[in-house]
């Protein structure tokens, strides 16, 4: 697995690959790695010839600089769980590489970014859309995997992959879970051991919201039964909840006439977690 740094390093890398005619496949990713990137490595490997996976905890996309600091760097352990899943190279690049001096380029999906998830972390998407935007043009990979669980995250790259025309296949893969039903997060580890035991209400919640839409719930019902949900578990606070079309990301109301995704977010003590559940009626 070659371990490029810079800019120059990973390009190399990459157009070694493509030169070969391989297919390139791209994850990108924070580090501290669990079971859910690995699943995106595994569709990756499964989806392309060759994978390039980023290692990158980008300083844009935190609004809080606590928040940045406490975020989890295990740089060793990356590296050889990549190393294992078969990946061919990694970008591990610094802040300065990603965001040279003098650097005033943003993008911003400017409708997206400012919805649901985006209003409770304002600046966030634009972050996202911004490192994701190098981390393509950098590596120029032909298709990328990105997990499910962030649901709007996913929304806002594949909008602006359409808009700015970039030559890449965007793929979602379902989130991850533990036995309890927590979605896989680098967030998890930080959660006191009350907070862990708390947190699989978020999944209870969206399986709550499901059964009842089977039953025909509309919109306002689901809203209802997750909001009641979450107020049983003393150590939830809700921060965001938004049924959506999965669509145009128009908020759902009334009885339910197509799928809808429920995005959902709580913070336990300071940790945000996210989960999401796309249902059927
Ligand atoms: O989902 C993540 O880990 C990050 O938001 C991403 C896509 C790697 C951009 O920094």
């Amino acid at each position: 697995m070659e371990i490029c740094r810079t800019i120059t390093a990973c390009r190399a890398a990459a157009a070694g690959f493509r030169a070969t005619g391989a297919r390139v496949g791209l994850v990108t990713t924070m580090g501290a790695l669990h079971a859910g990137h690995m699943a995106l490595i595994e569709a990756a490997k499964a989806g392309s010839d060759r994978v390039v996976a980023t290692i990158f905890v980008n300083p844009t996309q935190f609004g809080d600089p606590a928040d940045l600091d406490a975020y989890p760097r295990r740089e060793a352990d990356d590296l050889a769980k990549l190393k294992a899943a078969g990946v061919d190279a990694v970008f591990i690049p610094e802040a300065s590489e990603i965001y040279p001096e003098g650097d005033e380029t943003i993008v911003e999906t400017t409708r997206l970014a400012g919805l649901y998830h985006g209003a409770v972390r304002p600046g966030h998407f634009r972050g996202v859309a911004t490192v994701v935007a190098r981390l393509f043009n950098i590596v120029q990979a032909d298709a990328a995997w990105f997990g499910e669980k962030d649901y709007q995250q996913l929304a806002v790259i594949r909008r602006m992959v359409r808009d700015l025309h970039f030559p890449i296949e965007i793929n979602g893969v379902p989130t991850v879970r533990e036995p309890d039903g927590l979605a896989l997060s680098s967030r998890n580890a930080r959660l006191a051991p009350e907070d862990r035991a708390a947190a699989p209400v978020l999944h209870r919640a969206l399986l709550a919201a499901d059964a009842a839409a089977k039953q025909g719930a509309t919109a306002e019902a689901l809203d209802r039964i997750i909001r009641d949900t979450l107020a049983a578990e003393p150590r939830a606070v809700l921060a965001g909840l938004d049924i959506v079309e999965p669509e145009g990301f128009a908020r759902a109301t009334g009885p339910l006439t197509g799928p809808v995704a429920i995005m959902l977010s709580a913070t336990f003590g300071d940790i945000l977690l996210l989960d999401q559940k796309e249902i059927r009626p």
